[in-house]
């Protein structure tokens, strides 16, 4: 008899469950769109959610499955998430109808680190971007260029070091490591070695605590949500801990006023003493509040925080991709080479702002490496129902999309040959002709990546250090395809990058011996 209830209890209980894991997967059908068949549980992510495919990876299979759909209807776990595959809808939600998905729909805790620009919902993010976009200006970065320079040449002093003991390096970790401390000192003065190992063993702690993926976000793929109304943080205390500590430092070093190595702390530091309050403009249309954020050392600290995590792994996963291409592509790489000894020949050395716009060829290079490898999947979430134009779909409040950027940039349609690294794509011809959301590694519209002048810069200057002194060439350990990390927030390479990095002399150097 007991036996029998438990078992009849047994059988509620996993109907239950197993209802509440399908609940709402009639979602998309009811509304008349395609999309791959869900499993309970799971939705459509299973190997994202079992940690073996990445996220862009799975969004670009559903981009590839629907070629004659402009939406696709996906669950994410429980979650119904829109991939937009018309270039067209997708300008409208990124750049035309952008205050309808002003949200990226991460933001989890206001509290601490919560508050950054990245995961920030659209009442605390619009002042902070108001604020902080004048400090990526060119302008602003041009006085930055010095900076950057020196943290190049210090880390081509490093591979120059261990290279005279093993050629085959790993590039991936080797930039890696180097963009940690580099973006520490340009963007926060940190005058630190690049290759200080105790800095190197906590930022690599750091890294994995704040880029691995957590099962606090598959949790709110499950019940979105849930975190926020659970007021938990997704970002561990010893990270937030890190960062504050290290703005309080770097703030009390220069006892409070700015120095003069106009990196973004002393401008933070300019705005501070001038009493800064940030402030939303009111908009009734998608009814969002006014709110004031005040520029205290925990909101700088979470900038910080976002500062060096969006610009670290990006910097280092487009590196590494960058030097696999031209060991690939040895007559694109002696093309660049061409270039930068150029270049370097004409201005006598001198790196300037205008010397590195003199690098067109460098920035064809650039941008096919970031259309073969963008690092991150474009993503919003509608602020109030939305009818896509020309269509009787209605966006719902609440609906994450995503706009698939490696799906886009490896369609047939936009990119013949799609697998071909060919710089060529990026000619003024072919620029010409380009819809402008089918190129956008760095996002588009009013949320587009802060930091995109700065990465430009920043690409470009390493990239002239690493040719004029380098030639990378395959090893016998070098990948023949690349495999992306699925335990990677961004699309970083699974088991490193084998290259061999090749002394060289840049002509430039022996004719002025
Ligand atoms: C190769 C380098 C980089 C790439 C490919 C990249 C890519 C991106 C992308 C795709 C987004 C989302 C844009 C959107 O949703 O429309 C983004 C946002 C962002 N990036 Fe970058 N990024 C890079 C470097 C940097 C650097 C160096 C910094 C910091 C100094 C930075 C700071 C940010 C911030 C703060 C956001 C959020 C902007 C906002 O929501 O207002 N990024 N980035
Ligand atoms: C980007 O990566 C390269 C290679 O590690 C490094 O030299 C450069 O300083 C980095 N830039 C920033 C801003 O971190
Ligand atoms: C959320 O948690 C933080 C500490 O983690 C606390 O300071 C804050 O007051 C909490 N906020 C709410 C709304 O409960
Ligand atoms: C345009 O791109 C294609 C590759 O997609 C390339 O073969 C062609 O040469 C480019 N056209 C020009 C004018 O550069
Ligand atoms: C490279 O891409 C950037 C946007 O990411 C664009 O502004 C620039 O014009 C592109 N350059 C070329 C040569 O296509």
């Amino acid at each position: 008899m007991l036996f029998l209830h438990a078992l009849v209890l047994f059988i509620i209980f996993v109907c239950l469950i197993y209802y509440y894991f399908t609940r709402n997967f009639k979602y998309w059908e009811s509304r008349n769109i395609r999309g791959p068949r869900p499993l309970p549980f799971f939705g459509n992510i299973k190997d994202f959610v079992l940690r073996k495919s990445n996220a862009a990876v799975l969004n670009k299979q559903f981009y590839d499955k629907y070629p004659n759909e402009k939406v696709v209807g996906i669950f994410r776990m429980t979650s119904p998430t829109l991939i937009i595959r018309d270039l067209d809808v997708a300008k409208n939600v990124l750049i035309k109808d952008f205050e309808y998905f002003e949200d990226r729909g991460l933001e989890l805790s206001k509290e601490g680190l919560g508050a950054n620009l990245f995961h920030a919902d659209s009442e605390i993010w619009r002042p902070l971007r108001t604020f902080f976009s004048p400090l990526f200006t060119t302008a602003k970065l041009k006085n930055m260029i010095p900076l950057i320079v020196e943290k190049s040449d210090a880390t081509i002093n490093h591979f120059k070091k261990i290279t005279e003991l093993q050629k085959d390096q790993d590039v991936y970790s080797l930039v890696q490591k180097f963009t940690m401390s580099s973006i520490l000192t340009c963007a926060f003065g940190l005058d630190i070695a690049v290759d200080s190992e105790i800095l190197l063993q906590r930022m690599m702690k750091i890294d994995q605590l704040s880029f691995s993926r957590t099962i606090a976000n598959d949790c709110d793929l499950l019940y979105p949500g849930v975190l926020k109304i659970i007021n938990a943080s997704v970002f561990p205390k010893e990270v937030s801990k890190f960062f504050l500590d290290l703005v309080e430092d770097i703030i009390q070093a220069r006892n409070g006023i700015p120095s003069d190595r106009k990196d973004f702390i002393d401008l933070i530091l300019e705005a501070k003493n001038q009493g800064t309050i940030l402030e939303t403009k009111k908009n009734d249309d998608v009814g969002s509040t006014v709110k004031c954020v005040k520029l205290t050392n925990e909101v700088i600290a979470a900038q910080a925080f976002i500062f060096y995590t969006a610009g670290y792994e990006t910097n280092a996963t487009t590196m590494a991709y960058m030097m696999y291409e031209l060991a690939m592509n040895p007559q694109i790489q002696e093309k660049l080479i061409a270039e930068v000894d150029q270049v370097v020949h004409r201005h006598n050395g001198k790196i300037t702002y205008e010397m590195i716009n003199e690098l067109s060829y460098m920035e064809k290079v650039l941008n096919e490496t970031l259309r073969k490898y963008p690092v991150i999947d474009v993503q919003r979430r509608a602020k109030a129902n939305y009818n896509i134009p020309g269509t009787n779909i209605v966006i719902a409040k609440g609906t994450i999309i995503i706009v698939p950027t490696l799906g886009i940039s490896q369609d047939e349609k936009y990119y013949p040959n799609p697998t071909k690294f060919d710089p060529e794509r990026f000619s003024p011809e072919n620029d010409s002709k380009r819809h402008p959301c089918a190129f956008i590694p760095f996002g588009v519209g009013p949320r587009y990546c802060i930091g995109m002048m700065f990465a430009r810069i920043q690409s470009r200057v390493f990239l002239m250090k690493l040719l004029s002194n380098f030639r990378v060439e395959t090893s016998k350990n070098t990948q023949s395809t690349i495999v992306f990390n699925p335990g990677r927030v961004v699309t970083a390479p699974k088991d490193g990058i084998y290259l061999n990095l090749i002394p060289r002399k840049s002509q430039y150097d022996t004719k002025n011996k």
